[in-house]
């Protein structure tokens, strides 16, 4: 299987090297494509000169901070574009441990639609996270699973590969999402369109160096859409419970 990790970067350039250096000795077989948004530190010529001493390192370079989720879009379709079998998602920032990364990839290997890095299933774990932060998660994954009905436990969590054909089946183009709930809006249509997601345990550490992209901004868009897609769903069930039971079915 062709396997492309791609990573996005705002402002991460005392981790990028490093992750990138771990990513290679974990899994040499995957190519690896940095999604930059003109980081004023200067991540994004880091990424270019790494990119210029290995062929299997790729860049996108985009104009400005336009969110996690247009990052993805544009690497996916990029990826799509390139034939690759499995394209992983990964911080930049070392919270995710490309070690971990080979237990993702077997589980697509087995035949999972999407495999997701969970920190909220036994055996997995986050160090380092301050309290309000790891009450933040737990809060968003759980209101995630509440509205959603899903028995994803890490809906938010970026730590993912998705087989190519999973990410063909949804209308990529069709998703609004700009920040971190953009995690969730996939996992959700991966869900709904009955696939098979499999969260595999992994070891979140905070990162050593620079800051969190997290904002007050993603947090009230994360409501807002969940909500929103919650209130759809649940709305069509209402609606077919009110109309009574199906006369088709009857006869
Ligand atoms: N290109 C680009 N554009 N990259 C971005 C942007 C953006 O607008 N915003 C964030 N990133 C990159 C960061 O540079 C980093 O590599 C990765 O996305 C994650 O950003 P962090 O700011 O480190 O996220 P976090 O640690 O607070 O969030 C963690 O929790 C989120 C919610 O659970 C991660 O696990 C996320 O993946 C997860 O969605
Ligand atoms: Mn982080």
């Amino acid at each position: 299987m062709r396997v492309v990790t791609i990573i996005p970067t705002y402002n991460e350039i005392e981790s990028l090297q490093q992750t990138i250096t771990r990513l290679r000795s974990s899994v040499p077989e995957s190519d690896i494509l940095v999604i930059d948004d003109n980081s004023p530190d200067g991540t994004g010529e880091l990424a270019a000169t790494l990119a210029a001493s290995d062929s299997r390192i790729h860049t996108i370079h985009r104009q400005g901070k336009e969110g996690l989720g247009a990052a993805y879009l544009a690497g996916f379709r990029w990826a799509e574009d390139a034939g690759y079998d499995v394209m992983v998602e990964m911080d930049a920032d070392g919270s995710h441990q490309p070690e971990q990364l080979p237990q993702l990839l077997e589980a697509v290997e087995a035949g999972v639609d999407l495999a997701i890095g969970s920190r909220w299933v036994p055996g997995g774990r986050v160090v380092n996270w301050p309290l309000p932060r790891k009450l933040l998660s737990r809060a968003g994954c759980m209101y995630s699973k509440l509205v959603l009905r899903t028995s994803v436990r890490d809906m938010t969590g970026g730590f993912r590969a998705f087989r190519r054909q999973t990410l063909a089946m949804l209308d990529l183009s069709a998703v609004e999402s700009v920040g971190y709930c953009f995690q969730v809006d996939l996992a959700w249509k991966v869900s709904q369109l009955g696939l098979r997601i499999t969260e595999v345990p992994i070891t979140f550490v905070e990162r050593e160096y620079g800051n969190s992209k997290m904002s007050g901004r993603i947090i009230v868009e994360s409501m807002l859409r969940i909500t929103q897609w919650g209130l759809v769903t649940h709305g069509k069930l209402l609606r077919r419970l009110l109309r009574g039971p199906d006369r088709r079915v009857k006869r």
